[in-house]
């Protein structure tokens, strides 16, 4: 894993939506696999202004979100096809079309899992898979304790899951006890993996996710097996790594290689 250690949230904004913009210059048809959350929304601001003043073109790009609420249909406020409209693809030239997230309102769950593991699969893969980290080490709602393989499915959201995104909701009862997520083994298969984190909170997961042993009781740690994952970030989420010698910045990072060389 590379593990790049910034100041504060606006730089781990920049830096994230600098790989996805340095991708979609590369690739035009980029796949980009996406989250929801607090975490991300700094770099959809970036790429909404990257896009209105830069021109940024995502006429091109295709997404996948990571995970939607079973039960919770694209004009619920807390779907998360509602958060993607609002923050993101409301405000770029992305076709719709180009856009998935599961459908929180499937009756046959098994086969909108399966298509959804398809449709990845028919556009040739995720080149490029964002991620923020929960509390408990969860990826999408890859909760402590699934498969280090597993495929898009339902699942069961952690007490402390449900606890935490019950801010987003008037009351923790009404927050969805089920939704479908993609697979660490769905995470695990995109070319390129950059995970976010940011506050003390995030602290000891990010500790176990990169220091810790690979296990399903830290999610997060499969990214440990993946050869091209690098993780973003702030000095409070990095507070309780234990090697000292992670890159401060980018910058940083290209200096020593060169100097190297
Ligand atoms: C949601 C998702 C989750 C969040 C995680 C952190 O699509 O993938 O894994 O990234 O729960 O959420 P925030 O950023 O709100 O702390």
């Amino acid at each position: 894993m590379d593990i790049v250690i910034v100041a504060d949230y606006q730089e781990l904004s920049e830096i994230a939506a600098g790989y996805v913009i340095a991708h979609m210059k590369k690739k035009p048809r980029t796949v980009l696999g996406l989250p929801t959350g607090s975490t991300p929304e700094g770099l959809y601001s970036r790429l909404v202004e990257e896009h209105r003043k830069g021109g940024l073109d995502f006429s091109t790009v295709t997404t996948f979100n990571l995970d939607e609420y079973l039960g919770l249909g694209p004009d619920h406020e807390q779907s998360y096809r509602h958060y993607m409209q609002k923050r993101l693809f409301g405000r770029i030239n992305i076709n719709e079309e180009h856009t998935h997230i599961p459908d929180g309102l499937a009756r046959d769950t098994d086969r909108c899992c399966r298509d959804y593991e398809h449709l990845i699969e028919s556009v040739g893969g995720i080149d490029l898979q964002v991620l923020g980290i929960g509390r408990d080490g969860h990826i999408g709602f890859n909760e402590p304790g699934g498969s280090l393989a597993s495929r898009t499915r339902v699942v069961v959201l952690a007490p402390e899951t449900v606890e935490d995104n019950s801010r987003f909701f008037s009351s923790v009862d009404e927050v969805p006890q089920l939704a479908v997520s993609m697979g660490l083994g769905t995470i695990s298969d995109a070319r390129r993996c950059v995970l976010l984190a940011c506050g003390e909170q995030k602290a000891e997961a990010i500790e176990q996710s990169v220091e810790g042993p690979v296990t399903a009781m830290v999610p997060a740690s499969v990214l440990q097996m993946h050869p091209e994952t690098t993780l973003i970030v702030d000095e409070a989420a990095a507070s309780r790594l234990r090697r000292k010698n992670y890159y401060r910045a980018v910058q940083e990072k290209r200096e020593h290689i060169a100097q190297i060389n």
